[in-house]
């Protein structure tokens, strides 16, 4: 086999640094997109591995920051057999109907989770489709759920991640006539720094998720379906 390479954005920390551990363990090449260079734990797993890992600033939620993004990635690796889209923000949890609702809020919110992810799966299909197995993983959430929704609020976070798991079927169908496929995955309920401060309710901890995710991706076989499997960290079925 040859030498299989993943791109994982977000990976400054919680589940996509440990997704990028996870790839490293299992002989892939991990580009790894970072938004913070001032959170430097990434930079040290690429010292520990510097000749299989790349790092590169991204900003998932600019133009700009992708385009300078795919030219400096497409001058590194041959092509991309996983992309792993995690990179994501939370936004407001608190508001319901009848509250002062924050836009503004929600459309940033809406911009790095939905669009963002379908900014970076686009610029970097060429090098998708390029490769052998034609992989994206979407990070998205129960909370993407219609068919299960039970919150009152986090208004900007379930509306992006919902639109997330539309753009991913979108994209499934476009990469599905090509052998690829698309895969819509929940985390689980990890202990991240994505509410501000360590969620301390959470059940799991990043590398338990990333473990799971990586086993349900790279273990797992899934039949060609015409709707990517929307599945949790344990390769349970989730309702779209
Ligand atoms: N934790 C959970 O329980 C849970 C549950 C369901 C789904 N998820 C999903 O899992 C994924 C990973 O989240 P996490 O829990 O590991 O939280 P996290 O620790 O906050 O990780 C999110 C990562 O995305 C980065 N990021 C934020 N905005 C970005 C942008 N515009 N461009 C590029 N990178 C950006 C963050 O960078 P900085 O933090 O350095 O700004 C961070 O590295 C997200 O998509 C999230 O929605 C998490």
């Amino acid at each position: 086999m040859g030498q299989k390479y993943a791109l994982v954005t977000g990976t400054d920390h919680g589940v996509g640094l440990a997704l990028a551990e996870g790839l490293l363990e299992r002989g892939y090449y991990v580009v790894a997109a970072r938004l913070n260079p001032t959170e430097t734990q990434i930079d040290e797993l690429r010292d520990n591995n510097k000749e299989r890992m790349f790092v590169v600033e991204l900003d998932i939620g600019s133009d700009q920051s992708v385009a300078a993004m795919k030219e400096k990635v497409a001058q590194i690796v041959p092509h991309i057999d996983l992309l792993i889209n995690n990179a994501g923000i939370l936004g407001d949890m608190s508001k319901v109907l009848g509250d002062e609702l924050d836009f503004d809020e929600m459309l940033r919110v809406i911009n790095v989770n939905a669009l963002g992810t379908l900014r970076v799966s686009n610029a970097l299909a060429d090098l998708v489709l390029a490769g052998e197995d034609k992989t994206i993983v979407n990070i998205s959430s129960e909370a993407g759920s219609i068919a299960d929704c039970w919150r009152e609020g986090w208004f900007g976070y379930c509306m992006s991640k919902a639109a997330n798991n539309m753009q991913s079927a979108l994209v499934h169908n476009n990469v599905r006539k090509h052998g690829g496929k698309v895969m819509v995955l929940h985390p689980g309920h990890v202990a991240t720094y994505m509410r501000g401060h360590l969620d301390t309710t959470a059940n799991l901890t990043p590398k338990e998720s990333a473990t799971g995710i990586l086993r349900v991706v790279l273990d797992t076989e899934f039949e060609d379906s015409e709707r990517p499997a929307y599945v949790n960290y344990r390769g349970d079925k989730l309702p779209w």
